[in-house]
């Protein structure tokens, strides 16, 4: 019997994968509406809120599951190829779900916008205004949000590819995160 990831560990798997990839379709939407669009500085909000609540659910889930709980130990049938693959792909996305998050939230900051999360409070900019640094951030969450999804394509192929090569067998690695 595969041992499974800890529950706590799986949901927030799935509702930052879903948070992710809602970032990502309304990123791209909003940044695409004209600038006197009405509903447009709403939208900004709630990417800038829900991205800096995934910037904090993925340093926690980093600490609950790399490094309190720990990861169960990849299969023995598992190929060592397939394992290095993994953990290559899984360890680039680590540091994508940090960079792009943060990278949001510093060119957010540069820019002097602070984050209104979801109306509750707002937190402080923490940094004086810096028009050159707020492109640098925003060029680098442009660019490495595309280079997450790339690599969110490949960890998914690489399950969907186990899954079908060996349903519900000892290297269907997918049924330890569900
Ligand atoms: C994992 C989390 C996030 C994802 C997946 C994401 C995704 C995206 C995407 C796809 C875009 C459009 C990029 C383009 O122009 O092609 C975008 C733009 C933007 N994001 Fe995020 N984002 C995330 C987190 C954040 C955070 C935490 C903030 C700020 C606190 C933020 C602030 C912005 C801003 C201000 C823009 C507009 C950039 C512009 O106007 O050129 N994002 N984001």
């Amino acid at each position: 019997m595969q041992e499974k990831y800890n529950p706590l560990s799986r949901l927030l798997h799935w509702l930052i994968a879903l948070l992710i990839f809602a970032l990502f379709g309304v990123g791209l939407y909003m940044t695409g509406l004209a600038d006197d669009d009405p509903a447009r500085g709403n939208i900004y909000a709630l990417h800038k809120a829900t991205g800096f609540l995934v910037l904090w659910l993925v340093a926690f889930r980093i600490v609950w599951t790399a490094l309190i709980t720990r990861a169960p130990e990849p299969p023995a049938e598992l190929p060592a190829r397939d394992v290095k693959i993994q953990k290559a792909v899984i360890g680039v996305m680590y540091l994508l779900i940090i960079i792009v998050p943060l990278s949001g939230f510093l060119y957010s900051t540069f820019a002097g916008y602070p984050v209104n999360f979801y109306g509750l409070f707002e937190v402080p900019l923490i940094f004086d205004k810096n028009k050159e640094l707020a492109e640098v951030f925003e060029e680098i969450h442009e660019v490495g949000v595309w280079v997450l999804m790339g690599f969110v394509a490949l960890h998914m192929l690489g399950a969907i590819k186990h899954r079908l090569a060996d349903p519900n067998g000892p290297t269907d690695v997918l049924k330890r995160m569900l």
